[in-house]
């Protein structure tokens, strides 16, 4: 197995609902993470808001994911919604800030997509592997 990113870390915004409940199952099966990912439930990834993104770079995160339900299937009505809403002016911020736009990403999941979820955990990480060290990181 490769080794833990430890010098990467991810902080993941994780709805509690179907994207937490991903997580979980990965977190029972045989499947690991790669990488230090950090996650931080929330009730709907509508509940996200930008300053809280923006906090977690300040405090040192190399990388952001806000995952929440598919739009159809969160439970407060307009979580998806806002998600999408805030991401683009997410990264318009952070490249403000002197941070590439890939370092934030926000994915949608069903109750069923724990290996969707892995390959997206991934993928962002090896995005971020890419990416100089960020200039906030304590
Ligand atoms: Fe999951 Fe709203 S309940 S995104």
């Amino acid at each position: 197995m490769p080794s833990l990113n430890r010098k990467k870390p991810i902080l993941a915004f994780f709805c509690n609902w179907a994207p937490y409940r991903c997580y979980m199952d990965l977190c029972r099966s045989e499947s690991s993470f790669r990488h230090l990912i950090y996650p931080v439930k929330v009730m709907c990834s509508g509940r996200v808001d930008p300053a809280m993104v923006l906090f977690a770079f300040e405090k040192g995160a190399e990388g952001v994911m806000v995952l929440g339900c598919k739009d159809k299937e969160c439970r407060y009505g307009p979580g998806p919604k806002q998600s999408t809403k805030i991401a683009e002016p997410i990264k318009a911020l952070i490249h403000i800030l002197g941070l590439e736009s890939e370092r934030f990403r926000s994915v949608k999941y069903s109750f069923n997509e724990k290996n969707r979820l892995l390959e997206e955990i991934d993928s962002f990480a090896k995005t971020v592997d890419k990416l100089k060290k960020s200039p906030f990181v304590p």
